[in-house]
């Protein structure tokens, strides 16, 4: 394992304590809740499911815990879509507003609890007119549309597993999932707007299925653009023919507790994505209450904006079924933040009085960069709780977000969780936790965090690698069909912990900084991306022979991917080919994985056992501005990389 790159504050002494305003009104404003589950947490973890959740039948064992596979609730019988929609319309909230929609260009659609339930259940019925059955599995490529979360919910209904693929993948990617889920139907869309055009993605599936997904029958297409696309007949379907025959009576069917609920695939260490498997009662239990205790949420007034993409797990826990189980107003926002101006989220904040605002790093680091003019310009002042997510954030960030958007005042929550995690696991508490800018502070009630050295003892002070030491509800229960590899990426490195591939520092005040991923594993904006499957992507380009790529720091981006690349035989070093290799990774993982630099270089500096010295390929890229779309072939570095690897400097 390599040490993160990046840096740790854990000397900032700054300390924020939640003012008294802020603690009175809280839903929490002790320790009570830590003290409950530190005594007995699987009944503290009993008493949340029965208290946020509406259950068909009970459950008889909170736990069955045979390391390293849980069960939670056994027994139990909920319905998802029950839990998000029927039970607060039949509650007289029907008319409550579920999510406030905003397109980039600006059309506004919004949504209430119960015209949702009547498009969920007509949705349901959709699948089931197409054949679909409890336990199969569909995916989802969609843009940020309505028809997003209703296909999502009406999945729940009858037993259907998701697996949503991120908007912004490619054709390739598509048909991994496919083909590993063997799912039998594509959800998607035309196209979505993105920075003021329209951005396709029918045509990205039809792409994908040329390529080979045998198991996909049907294709839904919603309409959101207007892009005219090609309809293959017999397998593609419109969303709107398909709605407007399908009836408005659904039952929502009682799941078992461990019913899988969807499949997130997510990079791993190696170049095969894993499909992350989250079932029903315990991933609804914790996204419910940390949603509800993270955020401070209060579900009469509040109106809360997570401005992720449902594409990623945030979204998916923090657009969809945290905050409908929980009842509350949302925002939903297509676009990007600086479509058609710079100023795009804080106007959506004044619009829709927005109460808490939960977005990343990266983000807050961009909107530093366009400046204080660009929130000043607004009243943010209905704002409540701020979060962050997807990777450390840096002090001047906290602290600007803090001070410019926060209005020097409002409790900040710094989020550390994963995929595999389901829900938060690492935040304060904001009418409890004093918070030091930079730190995520420590463990949420009823989860266990340990720092452990190389040989897994426990560390109380200093650096580690992150470990839980008990089951939680919202972890993933496997990767699906590869147990083996289940077992190997999380449970073998450390006896008895799931290992989350994060290092992290304790302070002395028992403050947890998170460092970053110890393994190859990157981390840009937000996002995570395996060095392994952008390498073997660059050496699918046919003047590739041979490629290794790290994770350079990057003030905007967290970390950027930096590719060094060997030619094969006759092709010349140019811009030109550089550019052409970049796009070309950009082609096979989607854009979010093209590398920032190409660097093309003679020889890979390796270990005298033959392996790659990244650490010493991640200070090259570190010691310089590495541009753009610059392609180095740059004597000086490749000098350099020489000069050191002959010295013998790496991990
Ligand atoms: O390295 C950690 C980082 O993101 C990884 C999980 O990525 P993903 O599964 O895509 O989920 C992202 C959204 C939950 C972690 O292993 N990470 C996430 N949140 C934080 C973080 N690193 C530091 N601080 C955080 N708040």
């Amino acid at each position: 394992m390599s040490e993160p790159a990046i840096e740790v504050y854990e000397n900032e002494q700054r300390k924020f304590v939640p003012s008294a305003a802020f603690a009175a009104q809280a839903n929490t404003s002790d320790r009570s809740l830590y003290d409950e589950a530190e005594a007995d947490y699987e009944a503290f973890w009993a008493r949340q499911a029965r208290e946020l959740l509406s259950w068909d039948a009970d459950f008889e064992t909170t736990l069955n815990w045979k390391l390293p596979f849980a069960h939670w609730f056994v027994g139990g019988k909920l319905n998802v879509s029950y839990n998000c929609l029927d039970r607060h319309v039949e509650a007289g909230r029907g008319d409550k507003v579920a999510y406030h929609w905003e397109g980039e260009p600006g059309d506004k659609v919004t949504l209430t609890y119960s015209e949702l339930l009547t498009e969920v259940k007509k949705f349901a019925n959709v699948l089931k007119s197409l054949g679909l059955q409890k336990g199969d599995r569909v995916a989802i490529y969609m843009p940020m549309i309505l028809e997003l979360p209703i296909a999502m919910l009406a999945c729940t209904r009858i037993g259907v597993a998701h697996s949503v693929i991120f908007g912004g993948f490619s054709a390739d990617a598509i048909v991994d999932r496919c083909n590993d889920a063997e799912t039998k139907l594509i959800i998607t869309a035309d196209a979505g707007f993105r920075k003021g055009s329209a951005a396709l993605l029918k045509p990205t599936v039809d792409a994908a299925l040329d390529i080979g997904a045998p198991s996909v029958e049907k294709v839904i297409v919603a309409n959101r653009c207007d892009t005219n696309p090609e309809m293959v007949e017999g397998r593609d379907l419109w969303w709107h023919d398909l709605m407007a025959d399908a009836s408005p009576d659904c039952p929502a069917e009682p799941m078992d507790s461990e019913q899988l609920l969807y499949l997130l695939y997510t990079s791993g260490t190696t170049a095969k994505p894993k499909g992350i498997m989250h079932t029903t009662g315990g991933y609804l239990t914790q996204v419910a209450f940390s949603h509800k205790y993270i955020f401070d949420l209060k579900p009469e007034t509040d109106v809360y904006w997570c401005a992720a993409d449902i594409g990623w797990v945030t979204g998916h826990s923090y657009i969809v079924y945290g905050p409908l189980t929980n009842g509350c107003t949302s925002v939903m926002y297509e676009g990007t933040p600086d479509t058609p101006n710079k100023d795009r989220f804080w106007e959506i904040i004044e619009r829709y009085g927005v109460t808490q605002l939960y977005t990343a790093p990266t983000a807050i680091r961009m909107f530093m960069k366009w400046g204080t003019e660009e929130p000043a310009r607004h009243d943010l002042t209905s704002l409540r709780v701020l979060g962050t997510v997807g990777e450390p954030i840096n002090p001047e960030a906290w602290m600007w977000y803090h001070d410019n958007i926060g209005g020097g005042e409002r409790p900040i929550v710094d989020t550390w969780w994963q995929t595999e995690t389901g829900g938060h696991m690492i935040a304060p508490m904001p009418g409890v936790t004093e918070t030091k800018p930079g730190s995520a502070c420590g463990a949420i009630p009823g989860v266990f965090v340990d720092l452990v050295d190389d040989g897994g003892n426990v560390v109380t002070e200093g650096g580690g690698y992150l470990t839980i030491s008990r089951p939680w509800p919202s972890m993933l229960r496997g990767i699906w069909g590869d147990e083996e590899r289940y077992r190997e990426t999380y449970w073998s490195t450390y006896e008895g912990r799931y290992f989350a591939g994060d290092g992290a520092k304790l302070d002395a005040d028992g403050y947890l900084w998170l460092l970053g991923r110890v393994d190859d594993v990157m981390n840009v904006s937000g996002h995570r991306i395996s060095t392994t499957e952008v390498e073997s992507a660059l050496v699918g380009h046919p003047a590739v022979a041979e490629a290794a790529v790290v994770g350079g720091n990057d003030d905007l981006t967290g970390q950027a991917i930096i590719g060094y690349v060997i030619l094969r035989g006759t092709h010349e070093a140019s811009q030109e080919l550089g550019d052409e290799i970049r796009a070309h990774v950009g082609d096979k993982l989607g854009k979010i994985a093209r590398p920032k630099t190409v660097v093309i270089v003679p020889d890979l500096p390796k270990t005298r056992s033959g392996k790659i010295m990244r650490r010493l390929l991640r200070d090259v890229a570190d010691g310089r501005s590495l541009g753009d779309t610059t392609t180095l072939a740059d004597p000086a570095v490749v000098q350099e990389i020489a000069d050191r690897a002959s010295a013998g400097e790496d991990d």
